[in-house]
């Protein structure tokens, strides 16, 4: 393993059991993600994005291959250091917001210190300066229902980043907004990224892809959809490539 190399798949494979059929959600995907690397993943439904996502950011579980990170195999994590890894360590952002309905958006931004020990007062002072630094600091007594998708989403980013995670994961997170709101978020994920965050995102949009990421990986019916590859391990492996902008 390359020092460079931050999060690593090797053979990943998640299957789930349909009566006597087997749907390959993911198949034999291997990738590595440098630390402050901004990575886009591409491709059309149902290839495999989220079921990735989720065996990343240890919310599920492969059915055989492994996540490494920093060189330590997921799987060998107790549930304890799991959480730990996911409390400390990783973000998440979804197309729908997940944001809690009769919350504020201050107090959405504030759950994501629920079960961390950070006192009430503190908790409540890093999620205001986190919504003031998104431009928010106006709409932080709003609900959801008073805010516009774009604001939804910033709301949604700011709770991702408020304990300052290492790794960003986002699921089309500009899928439910329009063009302008999409690119408040696109050039907000730049920013972050500038910041040194590693941001692994999955989109249906192919342009915002390209001009965000620094490299993107194609999915297809689970697999790594074959194309150019910048990776030297995938181009060892004919069965599991990455591909990549030229
Ligand atoms: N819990 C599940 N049970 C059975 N099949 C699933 C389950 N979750 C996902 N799948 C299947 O796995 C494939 C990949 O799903 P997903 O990762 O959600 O794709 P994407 O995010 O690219 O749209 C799809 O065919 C989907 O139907
Ligand atoms: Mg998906």
């Amino acid at each position: 393993m390359t020092p460079a190399c931050y999060l690593q798949t090797t053979d990943l494979c998640r299957h789930y059991e349909r009566g006597h059929r087997v749907v390959k959600a993911l198949d034999n995907v291997t990738i590595s993600i440098a630390r402050g690397e901004f990575v886009g993943i591409v491709g059309s439904s149902g290839s495999g994005k989220t079921t990735l996502l989720n065996l990343l950011a240890g919310l599920d579980t492969p059915t055989s291959g492994v996540v490494d990170l920093d060189g330590v195999p997921l799987s060998s994590m107790s549930r304890r250091q799991l959480a730990a890894y996911r409390a400390a360590k990783v973000g998440m952002v979804f197309q729908s917001f997940n944001l809690i309905a009769h919350y504020t958006a201050l107090q959405n931004v504030e759950t994501a210190f629920y079960f961390t020990g950070t006192q009430p007062v503190e908790r409540r002072r890093l999620a205001a300066e986190m919504l003031e630094r998104l431009g928010l600091a106006d709409r932080a007594t709003h609900r959801p229902s008073d805010l516009s998708g774009g604001e939804q989403q910033r709301v949604a980013v700011a709770r991702a980043i408020v304990k300052k995670p290492e790794l960003l994961f986002a699921d089309e997170p500009t899928g439910n907004l329009d063009l302008e709101n999409a690119g408040q978020i696109a050039s907000l994920l730049t920013m972050l990224h500038g910041e040194g965050l590693t941001i692994i995102m999955v989109t249906h949009n192919l342009e915002l892809a390209g001009q965000r990421t620094q490299r993107i990986i194609r999915m297809q019916y689970g697999r790594l959809d074959r194309g150019d590859h910048s990776d030297a391990r995938a181009d060892a492996r004919p069965d599991a490539r990455e591909g990549a902008i030229p």
